[in-house]
C-alpha cells in the first residue's frame, strides 16, 4: 500500500485538497504571500517584508497547514531575494521571515526554498468544487510575476502528475508480482504504467500546444523573460556566488538549489523501477534533488531502489509479452524524456539565442521581454544544472535499459 508514503490514491504525490487559508494569526504573511507580484512590480516587496511581525509557529498544527505556510513564506522569499533583478539580490534574507520559514521548513523535512511540492503539489485549488480537475477548473493559490503563464506552467506540471497516478499505483503491482514470481501480473501492471506514461506525454503538451488550444497556457518569452528568475535558488548561481544568510537562524550563508522538475519524485520512482542508471555528474544532481522533496515520497523512491531486480526478472523469464510490455515502459519514459527536451529548446534555448542576439547588436532595450531575462540562467536550469546536457545524458541512460540479453 502508499499509504504510509504519503501518497495518495486519487491523487499520487499531489496534496490532496491544500487549504487556501491559514489560521487569522498568520494573516501579516497571507496579506504579502497573496499580493507578491504586485509587491515585486511596485518595488515594496522588500519594505514590506522587512516590516512584518515575527510571528510564533507553533499555532501551526496540520500537515496541510504546514505546506500552506511554507508555500507563502517561500514565495515572499523568491520575491524578496529577486525583486531588483540579478544585478541587485540581497546578502540576507531577514529575521522575521528567516526565523518562521526555516522552523516550518524543518517540521516538513523541506528546504527553506520553493520547491516543486510547493509550487506545483501544493499549490491549487477548483474554481467549482464540484467540476473538474482539468486546466479551466484548477486555480493557483499563490503566485509570482508572469500572468497566466505561472498559472499555465504550474497547472500542465501539475495534471502531468495526476497522469502519473496510474504508473504510481501500478508499482506495488509490480513489485509484488516480481516477488511471487507472476510474470502474469507483471506484464498487465507494466502496460498499465506505459499507458501513463503516455499521458503524461500527453499532458505535458498542453505546455506548448498551438494547434488546437485555443489559450496559450505558457508564453516562451514570458517563461524565459520573466518567470524564471524567481524560481532560481542561491546555488550554483552567479547573481548569488555566496549563498544567503538566513538572519536570526545560522551566521554562515546557506545555498539552495531553485525548482527543478527533478524535485518531483515520479521519475526517481521509474528509473528505480526500471533499473535506470545514472552517470556521476547528472547522478549526484538528481541525488540531491530527493532532499527537495517530502521525506515520505523520497522513502518511496528508496524503498523501490531496495527491491529485486525488475530487469533481472524480465531477463530471467524470457517470456515474450513480459518483455515487450517491459520495453515498452522504457520506450515511453524514453519519449517523454524526448518531449522534455524539446519543451526546454521552445522555452530557454530559442529565446535565449534571441537575447543574446539582441544583446549583441547592442540593442538592450527592455522592449523585448526575453531580453530580461537574467544572463545567469541563460545555459542554466533554475535548479543549477547544465540543462541541456543534463537531459539529454538522462535520455541516453534510458536508453542504455533497452539492452536485454
Ligand atoms: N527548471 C526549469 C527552468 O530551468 C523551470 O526554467
Amino acid at each position: 500500500s502508499l499509504d504510509p508514503y504519503h501518497v495518495s490514491e486519487e491523487f499520487g504525490f499531489i496534496l490532496p485538497a491544500p487549504l487556501a487559508e491559514l489560521p487569522p494569526y498568520y494573516q501579516p504573511w497571507m496579506d504579502i504571500a497573496q499580493h507578491v507580484t504586485e509587491l515585486i512590480y511596485s518595488h515594496m516587496l522588500r519594505s514590506h517584508i522587512l516590516k512584518m511581525p515575527l510571528l510564533n509557529t507553533q499555532l501551526l498544527e496540520s500537515h496541510r497547514e504546514l505546506r500552506l505556510a511554507h508555500l507563502a513564506l517561500s514565495v515572499m522569499t523568491m520575491g524578496y531575494v529577486w525583486q531588483e533583478g540579478e544585478d541587485d539580490t540581497v546578502k540576507m534574507l531577514p529575521r522575521n521571515l528567516a526565523i518562521p520559514y526555516c522552523e516550518v521548513s524543518q517540521r516538513l523535512g523541506l528546504p527553506p526554498i520553493l520547491t516543486h511540492a510547493d509550487a506545483v503539489l501544493a499549490n491549487w485549488r477548483k474554481r467549482d468544487p464540484q467540476g473538474l480537475f482539468d486546466m479551466e477548473n484548477l486555480e493557483l493559490l499563490v503566485t509570482l510575476p508572469g500572468g497566466d503563464s505561472v498559472r499555465g506552467f504550474f497547472m500542465v506540471t501539475l495534471l502531468v502528475e495526476l497522469a502519473a497516478v496510474p504508473a504510481i499505483k501500478s508499482i506495488p503491482l509490480v513489485i509484488n508480482g516480481v516477488q511471487c514470481d507472476d510474470a502474469e501480473t507483471v506484464t498487465r501492471a507494466l502496460e498499465e504504467f506505459s499507458q501513463a506514461i503516455q499521458g503524461m506525454t500527453d499532458a505535458l503538451k498542453l505546455m506548448h500546444d498551438v494547434s488546437y488550444v485555443v489559450p496559450v497556457y505558457v508564453k516562451p518569452e514570458v517563461f524565459y523573460g520573466i518567470m524564471r528568475i524567481y524560481l532560481s535558488g542561491w546555488k550554483d548561481n552567479s547573481s548569488m556566488p555566496a549563498g544567503l544568510v538566513y538572519e536570526g537562524v545560522q551566521a554562515e550563508p546557506m545555498e539552495y538549489s531553485g525548482g527543478s522538475a527533478a524535485q518531483s519524485s515520479l521519475l526517481h520512482c521509474f528509473d528505480e523501477l526500471l533499473g535506470v542508471k545514472h552517470e556521476a555528474m547528472s547522478g549526484a544532481f538528481l541525488t540531491r534533488m530527493r532532499n527537495y522533496m517530502p521525506p515520505s515520497h523520497k522513502r518511496l523512491i528508496q524503498d523501490i531502489s531496495l527491491q529485486p531486480s525488475l530487469r533481472g526478472f524480465v531477463q530471467q523469464q524470457a517470456c515474450e509479452p513480459l518483455t515487450a510490455a517491459f520495453q515498452l515502459c522504457v520506450t515511453k519514459l524514453l519519449a517523454l524524456r524526448s518531449y522534455h527536451i524539446n519543451v526546454v529548446s521552445r522555452f530557454i534555448i530559442v529565446p535565449a539565442a534571441r537575447a543574446r542576439q539582441l544583446r549583441n547588436q547592442g540593442n538592450i532595450s527592455q522592449e523585448e521581454t526575453v531580453s530580461r531575462a537574467p544572463t545567469a540562467l541563460e545555459e542554466k536550469g533554475t535548479g543549477g544544472s547544465g540543462i541541456m546536457s543534463f537531459l539529454k545524458t538522462v535520455r541516453d541512460r534510458t536508453r542504455d535499459v533497452f539492452n536485454l540479453k
